[in-house]
């Protein structure tokens, strides 16, 4: 009887606290975030003193697994005074905030946010808490923070700041990692709190306008860390109190989902999306690698790359935050600013399938051409923004899933809007595609619609080859028992279904030409002799067939890489006598104690 009533008094916690997460948990944007979620792309800068060593220190690179020049301070062990030494690069006649913003503005970004205080502990204003900031180390005196937001306001621009609260190296008692090995007490760790942090974010919230974001940089909750949720709640409502526009994000150490007055969640830094959120979120990326700029970094991402992530991002509900990392003479490294050029040229065309956009509500990675945004133009129009990744080689595009027929196909980027052809089968649509595709890029396809455009859920999209590709991910339903097997070693295993003993698959796909389909499968069987069936059932046809041993292969020589083939193997052809949707189903029989790993079934004309 006891046990019972724990039983229940248990239930009862758990849906209490589900219910309490309901409650207070941000589950949509709210109006403060709205024009962030707006906003879409933003500009992260990098700047302070590691910009002056450039990745280097005393002829020595950076010591870093992961070479983050704005690190140098802590990874080469270097003095609080000496680092301060880095000044000397600096060239003040030259650096200009406003020349960052001017590039901002052109290149699309709608936000701007500066470390006005990195891991190093140094501030770029005029801080009264501290002698270890810009004002007090520079003749004729300059404030960073004081001329980014004077050239903020001129263009148009919001401005956020980030603000290391967790980490600082150069206070006695803020924390640096090295104290996991000399601890501090956590009265003086307060002791930072109380005489740094708080006094600074208030001369930060008083004394430069409004500020749009607080950007925090603490990468782990704060119940992992020395930080107390007290002090985060101090440190939130000073923010509240001062400015209750102030936008707030996750790395404060606070979860979006535990207080809703964190505003957005920060993604890993260079994490893109990879699901669909209802709540604001972003990704902070950079052009190469390093934050804080690295004379030694070149590994720079493609301009098209950048654009695939912000499009990638958007389709998900999600923002996309690009660093520049300038130099000490405040220039921003050319291959940095020849790529934010490039986005802003694109956006000037085709910033409408950004700005303003969401996700739509079909599955995540339906179509494998790109990526979809959507939104309501207000005038009872709707428009689906088709970003098109990989350019159909047939110049047809399919798009499947979508129920209601568009009333105009057009590219966005042609002044006439001149229409497209199209043909609507009720749940797809073919839309013939120009010879040469019209942007080099991401080529962006508008359709409009006239109402909400309704969905079909749970179609096998038609791929960009023609025919049909069956997967765990974009089936309906299963019945029976399978494990998952992930990918290896770059996929040379790949992802698929283990099987011992039977299991069912079910798909429905909209065939949209009628006639006789082959149906390839991808399989592995380790067996020696033959050892079960698989058998799919389609348009009143069954196809059995017996599956056969598909051998290894040598990843590489003299490794002992031995990988367990998954071979395509042809089952045979069935015929769909009409267009429309059908339910394919596949039973996989796995005998002799030997799984049947299936990867995909392949649908052709
Ligand atoms: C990490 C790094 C930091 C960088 C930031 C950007 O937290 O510590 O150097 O500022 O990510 O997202």
């Amino acid at each position: 009887m006891r046990f019972f009533n724990y039983l229940i008094w248990g239930l009862l916690l758990v849906l209490s606290l589900a219910n309490h997460k309901n409650v207070y948990g941000q589950s949509q944007t709210n109006e403060r975030a709205r024009w962030f979620v707006d906003a879409r792309f933003g500009m992260f800068i990098h700047w302070g003193l590691y910009s002056g060593a450039e990745g280097i220190w005393k002829g020595e690179k950076l010591r870093d697994d992961n070479a983050y020049a704005e690190w140098i301070y802590y990874r080469n062990r270097i003095g609080k005074e000496e680092y301060l030494k880095l000044l000397d690069r600096f060239d003040w006649d030259s650096i200009d905030p406003e020349k960052w913003v001017i590039l901002a503005k052109k290149a699309g970004m709608k936000y701007v946010a500066i470390t006005a205080k990195h891991h190093d502990g140094f501030a770029l204003w005029d801080s009264k808490v501290t002698s270890y900031d810009i004002t007090d180390h520079t003749r004729p005196k300059r404030d960073i923070i004081k001329e980014l937001a004077t050239a903020c306001k001129k263009h148009g621009l919001k401005l956020g700041l980030y603000y290391s609260h967790w980490v600082d190296w150069e206070h006695p008692y803020g924390w640096d990692h090295a104290k996991e090995i000399h601890p501090i007490t956590p009265e003086q760790y307060d002791q930072y709190w109380q005489e740094k942090v708080i006094p600074q974010i208030r001369e930060l919230l008083t004394n430069y306008g409004p500020i749009s974001i607080m950007w925090f940089d603490m990468w782990l909750h704060h119940s992992n860390t020395i930080v107390t949720e007290k002090q985060l709640l101090q440190l939130k409502n000073l923010i509240r109190e001062l400015q209750p526009d102030c936008l707030i994000n996750s790395r404060l150490g606070l979860s979006v989902e535990e207080d809703s007055d964190v505003d957005f969640r920060t993604l890993g830094d260079n994490q893109i999306g990879s699901k669909k959120l209802d709540y604001p979120w972003q990704s902070p990326a950079t052009v190469a690698h390093s934050w804080g700029y690295n004379a030694l970094d070149t590994k720079w991402k493609s301009t098209t790359t950048l654009l695939h992530s912000l499009i990638n991002n958007v389709s998900l509900n999600g923002n996309f935050m690009l660093n520049i990392g300038p130099r000490a003479n405040g220039d921003v490294p050319f291959e940095i600013s020849q790529r934010l050029l490039e986005m802003g040229e694109w956006l000037k065309v085709n910033g409408v399938s950004i700005y303003g956009c969401q996700a739509f509500d079909l599955r995540k990675d339906q179509h494998d051409w790109g990526k979809i945004t959507y939104k309501a133009l207000g005038n009872g129009r709707y428009v689906l923004y088709l970003h098109i990744f990989n350019w159909p080689l047939n110049k047809k595009l399919y798009l499947t899933g979508i129920s209601t027929k568009p009333v105009k196909v057009y590219v966005l980027n042609d002044k006439l809007k001149e229409a497209l052809p199209f043909q609507f089968n009720g749940v797809f649509t073919e839309i013939s595609l120009p010879v040469m595709q019209p942007d080099p890029y991401v080529s962006v396809i508008a359709v409009e619609f006239d109402e909400k455009p309704g969905i079909k859920d749970g179609l096998v999209a038609k791929t960009v080859e023609g025919g049909y590709a069956l997967t765990r991910k974009n089936m309906l339903a299963d019945d029976g028992h399978r494990s998952i097997g992930r990918a290896e070693r770059g996929g040379t295993i790949p992802a698929h279904i283990q099987v011992e003993g039977k299991y069912q698959m079910k798909w429905e796909v909209y065939i949209d030409k009628p006639g006789k389909m082959s149906i390839d499968a991808s399989y592995s069987f380790q067996g020696d002799q033959p050892g079960g069936d698989l058998q799919v059932k389609a348009a009143a046809s069954t196809l059995n067939f017996n599956v056969t041993p598909t051998g290894q292969t040598v990843g590489e020589p003299n490794q002992g890489w031995h990988i367990d083939n998954f071979a395509s193997k042809r089952l045979g052809e069935i015929n769909f006598p009409e267009k429309g949707i059908y339910t394919i189903k596949l039973l996989i029989n796995a005998k002799n104690d030997e799984p049947i790993k299936f990867q995909w079934l392949w649908l052709e004309m």
